[in-house]
């Protein structure tokens, strides 16, 4: 027991990590026959504020958050529901998952980084990473697309996202995004024959 069984522990735990997570055939993709598309949808986030299933929390503030009126150093977390329409009891596809700064002096605006993580449908397994800023009183705001994994490998684009509906119990917005990113079919095998 003691150090050697943790490090062992460890050691089965990232390989097993490795070895689910990325079946061996797609290191061998060949990006230079993968096809470019384009690819457009809507998604719904859900912020739940209140009640038992909180999906936001704050984790961290400044003595000088508490006096500033843009709370300006709130650092927040949100694990929240993606849904399919804007309607709160419609299907989840996934979840938005990451990080909100307050990172303006003036006048309230966000700097916000996330992952949508798509949990069933034609995505399921993927994600799309996101970033941008928010400048919370605005009807739009945009966040680009900087990437993302499996059907979304190298993916750029953007979203163009607004408040739908506000309520003490949550808040609702729509992502309507543009995504380019490859389809790499009937490639799997490259390399793997010899
Ligand atoms: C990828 O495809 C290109 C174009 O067909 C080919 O020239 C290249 O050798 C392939 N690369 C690999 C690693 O198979
Ligand atoms: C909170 O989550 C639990 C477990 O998923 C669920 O059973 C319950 O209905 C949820 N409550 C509300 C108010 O959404
Ligand atoms: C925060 O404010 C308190 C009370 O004024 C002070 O004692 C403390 O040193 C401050 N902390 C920082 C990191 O400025
Ligand atoms: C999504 O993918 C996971 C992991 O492959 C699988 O367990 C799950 O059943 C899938 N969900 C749906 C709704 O297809
Ligand atoms: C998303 O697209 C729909 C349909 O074109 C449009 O009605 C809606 O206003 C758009 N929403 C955003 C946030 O751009
Ligand atoms: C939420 O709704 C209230 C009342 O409709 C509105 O004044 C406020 O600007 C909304 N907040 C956001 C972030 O859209």
């Amino acid at each position: 027991m003691g150090k050697q069984f943790i490090l062992l522990m460890l050691f089965s735990i990232a390989t097993m990590a490795i070895g689910k997570a990325i079946p061996k055939e797609t290191y061998l993709q060949n990006i230079s026959l993968a096809k470019e598309k384009v690819t457009q949808f809507q998604l719904y986030v859900q912020d739940i504020l209140s009640g038992p299933n909180v999906t936001i929390i704050q984790v961290a503030w400044g003595n000088y958050t508490l006096t500033s009126p843009t709370s300006f150093g709130l650092v927040v977390v949100f694990d929240d529901p993606v849904r399919t329409r804007s309607n709160p009891d419609s299907e989840i596809v996934g979840r938005a998952q990451g990080l909100v700064t307050f990172a303006s002096l003036e006048g309230i605006s966000l700097h916000m980084t996330h992952d949508i993580v798509f949990t069933s449908g034609e995505y399921n397994g993927s994600t799309l990473n996101l970033v941008g800023r928010n400048p919370l009183l605005r009807d739009y705001h945009e966040f680009s697309v900087v990437g993302g994994s499996g059907t979304f490998r190298l993916a750029r684009g953007f979203v163009v996202a607004r408040t739908v509906s506000n309520s003490t119990y949550n808040t609702i917005f729509e992502y309507n995004v543009t995504v380019i990113h490859y389809s790499f079919v009937n490639q799997l095998k490259i390399g793997a024959s010899k």
